[in-house]
């Protein structure tokens, strides 16, 4: 068995200690272990004062040495992404060729925050009085707390860290501890870069440590994404000390099929949503609301697709679908998804959690005949568990897919222009899919949801600028 010893990463340096949490390849535990210390409260604040000591230097260096210094990064990325992607496999059990895009777009999200930089565009206006003029910048907003979780080990941190430091920021962060591996190697590669010593901070554990970044006076803005409970943490926190915050969490979301789709490629965008990365996308479908005149061809269809994925070795190239990214996740996804067996109404059509697979794997799991008064029509999932509610009409399966306190992603598969000119008017959530997966996003646009799904400043694209910064009103007379 491999083991990687980790360790922080603070102003420049290694800092080492006592490894308290554990994570393991959890396609096979005997593969890896990831032996990873805990950054106790003392620490997070040595990491908080290297970003503020480092805050200054780096924003005057300028905006070319900060682009030049994303690109670098970007360009080592590429250069590692084999061992990138084997790592993300063997550490969180996302597949090779998954893994190989994510790292492909960590790169490519380094390179465009390199662009963003050199365009960090102000206004100067005349001021009302006359003679003098107003001009409007935007200042980085100092230290920036980022926690980041294990489903997208590279890519989350990649559009928290790049835009960061595109603005000028300096930056602590905390990845998960079941992706730290993943983190660390990313942070060597920062280093690598020359990205100067100090601008980030990597420190990490687990929710103590996550606490300690919130509640730092240091730390002026945070950054969030992971479940609704921590995320409601980090809110308090931020709102307790007067900060910015943005938290992104789940999604319960809908894919609305109407009966005059194409349906075999509606069977796909849902079998995409719902099950690749073993459902573990704060994306995912969970919900897919099928028109009753279709319904029943719809689920013999998917069924017979879900049939044909292979569960399998991560870095396998003919495996489709991977394992849970830990233990814990598979005893919570099992215990969700037998609440729903057991429940009364919706029938289970594939999966379930009677099938006992080794390791963390859990079989991807499909109901039928669900009622918005099931667990799954409420709350989140984070797995390969999806089910389908029968509606009459585009209307009834509208509300249906509006009836969650969620909002992040909504799809819609038809033909027909005016259904999706009304589903996109209508429908509530951040992001809305016509005849696309409900999970699989862009990175040079915005991202996030309504209602319990995202709160604050949106993330990545030209959007990243609002949260990134502040604005600053300079008044100047000659
Ligand atoms: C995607 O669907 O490509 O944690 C990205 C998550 C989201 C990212 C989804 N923040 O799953």
């Amino acid at each position: 068995m491999q083991v990687i010893e980790l360790s922080h990463h603070i102003g420049g340096e290694l800092v080492a200690g006592e490894a308290l949490l554990a994570q393991y390849n959890p396609a096979d535990a005997t593969d890896l272990k990831v032996a990873i210390p805990v950054a106790d409260a003392a620490l997070v604040a040595k990491a908080v004062a290297s970003a503020e000591e480092a805050f200054g230097r780096f924003r005057d260096q300028g905006i070319e040495a900060r682009s030049d210094a994303l690109a670098r990064v970007a360009s080592l990325i590429n250069a590692q992404s084999d061992e990138l992607a084997r790592l993300i496999a063997r550490e969180t059990g996302k597949t090779l060729g998954d893994a190989k895009g994510e790292v492909g777009r960590a790169a490519r999200i380094f390179s465009f925050f390199a662009g963003e930089a050199l365009r960090i565009v102000g206004e100067r206006l005349e001021s009302t009085r006359n003679g003098a003029m107003v001009e409007i910048e935007y200042a980085p907003k100092g230290v920036i707390g980022q926690i980041t979780p294990w489903n997208f080990p590279i890519a989350i941190p990649a559009w928290k860290i790049a835009p960061a430091l595109a603005f000028g920021n300096t930056v602590v962060w905390k990845p998960s501890e079941l992706s730290s591996a993943t983190g660390a190697a990313l942070m060597a590669i920062i280093a690598k870069a020359g990205v100067m010593p100090g601008a980030v901070n990597m420190v990490l554990g687990a929710g103590e440590t996550g606490a300690a970044i919130c509640s730092h006076p240091g730390v002026d803005a945070l950054s969030f994404t992971g479940s609704v409970a921590t995320g409601k943490k980090v809110r308090m926190a931020a709102a307790e000390r007067g900060v910015a915050v943005q938290t992104e969490m789940g999604g319960v979301n809908a894919l609305l099929v109407l009966k005059d789709c194409d349906l075999n490629s509606a069977v796909e965008t849902a079998l995409n949503g719902a099950f690749l990365a073993a459902g573990q996308r704060c994306t995912a479908t969970s919900r897919i609301i099928v028109e009753e005149a279709i319904a029943d061809a719809f689920v013999e269809r998917l069924s017979l697709r879900i049939s044909e994925h292979r569960l399998g070795d991560p870095l396998d190239t003919g495996t489709h679908i991977g394992p849970l990214a830990s233990k814990g996740q598979k005893e919570l996804i099992s215990r969700q998804s037998a609440a729903m067996e057991r429940h009364p109404g919706a029938q289970l059509v594939f999966g379930g959690s009677a099938e006992a697979l080794p390791e963390c794997f859990f079989a991807p799991t499909l109901f039928d005949h669900a009622k918005a008064t099931d667990p799954i029509a409420q709350e989140e999932i984070f797995g390969p568990v999806a089910a389908v509610f029968r509606v009459a009409d585009y209307e009834a399966g509208l509300a249906m897919v509006n009836d969650s306190r969620f909002g992040l992603s909504a799809g819609l598969c038809t033909g027909s222009l005016r259904y999706s000119e009304h589903f996109k008017r209508y429908a509530r959530a951040g992001m809305l899919m016509i005849n696309l997966p409900t999970a699989g996003i862009d990175y040079h646009v915005p991202f996030g949801g309504v209602g319990a799904s995202s709160y604050g400043a949106r993330e990545q694209g030209r959007a990243a600028k609002a949260f990134y910064t502040h604005t600053r009103t300079t008044y100047l007379k000659a």
